[in-house]
């Protein structure tokens, strides 16, 4: 199949890497010169800039120039393809409806290429990236307006988390295909020939509106989940004594009905899907005249998890962040990701800031110069507080106080570096439930305060 994937994000990359693996004649395209390049160099270092996926660059070592083409030129590629998957930015807009600037001007731009095309074999346009629903209907309009002759619209959506995005590309749970004809579910079938009569994959064949809602509902419920645990189950071990949140966890998810995954308390869930998906939702729904009650409850435990730890540091703890230093360890949304997007650091480090914290003293470690972006003084000058250091040990050297606001793993064998680092009193935050053997730092007069518990220690 000769296929074009327009849009060489993080979705879209992985996306044409994994289809030229499976022996596709694959053309990344992107109007963003830099970023064509930097991946046509093989370069792991140039790639890494712009999409740090595990095993993404090993992918495109092997197959550029075989299978795999990078291009800024669409009239040059655009003949003979079979398939456009379109894996394009949509952010949100400040009333939560999706913005589809760039969607529209892609979609603009591959429609007046596909309508002066040599040749008029069926091509299928698929909507990949997440897009409202009733998009793909949108999609078919534009083209038509572009008087594009022989294609059909389908969507496709895709499911990856960050971090683990190749090996679950190179082996779905599921893939869900919405298309309006039989002849363009065939094709479909042919990109994902590997995966049609997989045992492991769940091929799901349906309508487009249903495919677009599959994706919605699913990043919605995820985060629902998260938010009942931290809404519910982080309150119960924060407000009554004698309950331990782990105990309940491992209780409670002993029933193979109720999954593990979502039932780590944490300060909040971020990242480029949650948040943006479920605003999203709300939006389509209230415009469908739907009540949106139960949605906008899991946003909002959501949201007042970044920062609620501050404020319990405050009242529970008695802690008072004026002039203090603090360290601020996990920027990123997640372990393993340099992705700063919605990241529950972001809040926190703006909370601390409105607290009157002296300074803040950042470790991340792969997120560090994201976070110099996200974080830039030009942007709000009391970032000039914020220093980076290359290690958790040297950010914490001097302070008074520790937040932890992401999963690394390195985190969790951090309480020697504290004891050895830094002197009671101190305040630790544990905003993901970090530090295992908490009870032998507190035995050093440590005060210790996570999500879903009470404090302790500090005497
Ligand atoms: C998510 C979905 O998992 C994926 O299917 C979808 O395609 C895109 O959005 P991703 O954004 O990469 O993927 O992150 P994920 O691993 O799901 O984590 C999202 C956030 O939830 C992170 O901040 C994570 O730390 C947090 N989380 C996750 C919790 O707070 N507790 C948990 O138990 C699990």
């Amino acid at each position: 199949m000769k296929i074009i994937v327009a849009g060489t994000g993080y979705v879209g990359l992985v996306h044409a890497a994994v289809c030229s693996e499976f022996g596709h004649e694959v053309y990344a395209y992107d109007n963003d010169e830099g970023k064509i390049d930097a991946f046509s160099s093989g370069s792991a270092d140039e790639i890494i800039k712009y999409v740090n996926e595990p095993g993404l660059t090993d992918i495109i070592r092997k197959v550029h120039g075989k299978h795999l083409f990078f291009s800024k030129d669409l009239p040059a590629i655009v003949d003979g393809t079979d398939v456009i998957f379109l894996c394009l930015p949509t952010p949100p807009n400040m009333d939560g409806s999706t913005n589809l600037t760039f969607y529209d001007a892609a979609v603009n731009e591959i429609g007046a290429n596909l309508s002066g095309r040599n040749d008029q074999r069926r091509v299928v346009v698929v909507n990949k990236s997440t897009v409202p629903i009733g998009t793909a209907g949108y999609l078919k309009s534009v083209l038509q307006r572009h008087d594009v002759k022989n294609f059909g619209v389908a969507s496709n959506p895709e499911f990856l988390a960050e971090g683990t995005a190749v090996p679950e590309a190179r082996k779905p749970d599921r893939i869900v295909v919405g298309c309006e004809t039989e002849e363009d579910f065939i094709t479909l079938r042919r990109v994902y020939a590997k995966f049609v009569h997989h045992v492991q994959t769940k091929y799901i064949e349906t309508t487009p509106e249903t495919a677009e809602a599959i994706k919605y509902v699913a990043n919605t419920m995820l985060l629902t989940y998260i938010s009942f645990w931290n809404g519910v189950g982080a309150k119960l071990g924060e407000k009554i004594p004698g309950i331990n949140i782990d105990d309940l966890r491992l209780g409670v998810t002993a029933d193979d009905r109720i999954s593990t995954w979502g039932s780590f308390v944490s300060n909040g869930a971020g990242g480029s899907c949650f948040g943006k998906d479920i605003a999203s939702l709300i939006y389509q729904l209230r415009t469908a005249n739907v009540n949106t009650k139960m949605l906008e409850a899991s946003f909002e435990v959501n949201e007042n998890q970044k920062v609620y730890l501050v404020d319990r540091a405050i009242t529970e703890a008695g802690f008072q962040f004026n002039t203090k230093t603090v360290a601020v360890l996990g920027l990123a949304f997640k372990k393993n990701t340099n992705d700063m997007r919605d990241a529950s650091s972001i809040k926190v480090v703006e909370s601390l800031l409105g607290k009157g914290v002296a300074r803040i003293k950042a470790y991340d470690p792969l997120a560090v110069e994201a976070a110099k972006i996200s974080f830039s003084p030009s942007k709000n000058v009391l970032f000039e507080k914020i220093s980076y250091h290359d290690s958790a040990k040297a950010a914490l050297e001097g302070t008074d106080a520790l937040f932890i606001s992401s999963d690394c793993e390195e985190f969790r064998g951090l309480s020697r570096t504290i004891e050895d680092t830094v002197a009671p009193p101190y305040l630790i935050i544990d905003g993901r439930r970090m530090i295992p053997d908490y009870e032998s730092i507190i035995q050093k007069g440590f005060m210790y305060l996570a999500v879903g518990s009470m404090v302790m220690g500090g005497k």
